[in-house]
């Protein structure tokens, strides 16, 4: 058990570049709005119109073989996206991995999970009820003798991990998984959270960036981040879908919520039409992180629109934090999943911020130095 977390800011409008929390007006690097996707109005419309014409749900559980049409029309969207020949949609991103690992389960025999992965990712390794083991946190040549000490002769392994870790933005090195499992006839899961949408020359992922492909990597998302719609996504070849249906997760469960698959469908629609989103994006990354450097500020070596710095002790983290949100700057002091005990400052940068909300954000740090 945690800490308690209380509500410390009501949000009082949509989500975006700027965003009122509790009645003030921040400039806004929280959160997870990559493509500044969440308040595009064709998005909020889709979802509108979808509401208005068939309601929230369909009433029953997916067991049922009964679909919206707007679920439909997202998973055919994410297939085109992602290039593959099919994709799932989830109520929540949080049941990506489950889903994932349910499905190889009959194709491994011991998990090898990232010291570091999400919390959605280390459930789902521990719902498989097979041995799990640790590896230091994106290396792959601790992977290397995890599977060397713990496989016994003719075991195969499932290593688990985020694709883009969400607190430093770091990439999975899953070009050296794959050739880590591949003696052994193993699998890979990846939660691409952070990375759908905006990571990789195609926005798929840390494969994408990495340029890797293989049968044995599989992977999802959600549509919450990048995407600005609501719901995970998990994109494959049919076969490999078809059978993911068929876990208790997905048919047990209503389905995606109608107004949250039609936002879904049409960002997807958007991100695949509008590849110069994410050609902002990094253009918006590379201002802030070229901006930084000369400040004295290490943000790792990361090509992800996760910005994080840790500035020494808990009480310089709050300090500086406080110190921006003063200034009007709304950022993260972040001790979520992978962050030091003191905290870090966690800036999430998007399609949709301006130069000017960026330089902003760089006179203000410096002055807090
Ligand atoms: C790495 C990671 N995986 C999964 C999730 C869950 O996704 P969702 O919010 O769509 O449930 C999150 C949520 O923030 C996350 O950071």
């Amino acid at each position: 058990m945690g800490q308690p977390l209380p509500v410390k800011y009501v949000m009082e409008g949509s989500y975006g570049p700027e965003v009122v929390l509790s009645g003030r007006r921040y400039v806004n690097f929280g959160g997870c709005g990559y493509l500044g996707l969440h308040g595009h109005p064709d998005v909020l419309r889709a979802a509108a119109e979808a509401v208005q014409r068939y309601g929230l749900s369909c009433g029953l559980s997916r067991h049922y073989s009964v679909s919206s049409g707007p679920l439909l029309e997202a998973e055919a969207r994410a297939a085109e996206f992602f290039a593959t020949e099919s994709a799932l949609c989830l109520p929540t991103g949080y049941l990506v991995a489950t889903v994932l690992a349910w499905g190889l389960a009959d194709r491994v025999d011991a998990v090898f999970l990232d010291s570091t992965a999400h919390y959605s990712v280390c459930d789902a390794a521990s719902l498989l009820g097979k041995p799990v083991f640790r590896f230091a946190h994106c290396d792959g040549a601790d992977l290397r003798r995890q599977l060397a000490s713990h496989l016994r002769p003719g075991e195969r392994p499932l290593v688990m991990s985020d694709g883009v870790f969400p607190t430093f933005g770091e990439i999975a090195p899953v070009h050296e998984y794959l050739a880590a499992v591949e003696p052994h006839d193993g699998q890979i899961v990846l939660d691409e959270a952070h990375s759908v949408g905006a990571v990789g020359p195609h926005g798929w992922g840390s494969f994408d960036h990495h340029g890797v492909s293989s049968p044995r990597i599989h992977f999802g998302g959600t549509l919450s981040k990048a995407f600005g719609a609501h719901g995970g996504v998990i994109p494959g070849e049919r076969a490999w879908i078809d059978r993911l249906r068929t876990c208790p997760t997905v048919r047990g469960a209503t389905a995606p919520a109608v107004p949250c698959a039609a936002a879904a469908a049409k960002s997807l629609e958007i991100a695949k039409q509008q590849p110069e989103l994410r050609d902002r994006l990094w253009a918006n990354v590379r201002m802030l992180r070229d901006g930084l450097r000369p400040l004295g500020i290490d943000t790792g070596h990361t090509e992800s629109p996760i910005v994080t710095f840790d500035p020494g002790s808990a009480e310089e983290t709050a300090r500086m934090h406080q110190g921006l949100l003063d200034r009007g700057f709304f950022v993260y002091l972040s001790h979520y999943v992978g962050a030091s005990p003191g905290g870090v400052l966690r800036h999430a940068v998007f399609a949709n911020h301006t130069a000017e909300h960026i330089q902003r954000l760089l006179e203000a740090v410096g002055e807090l130095l």
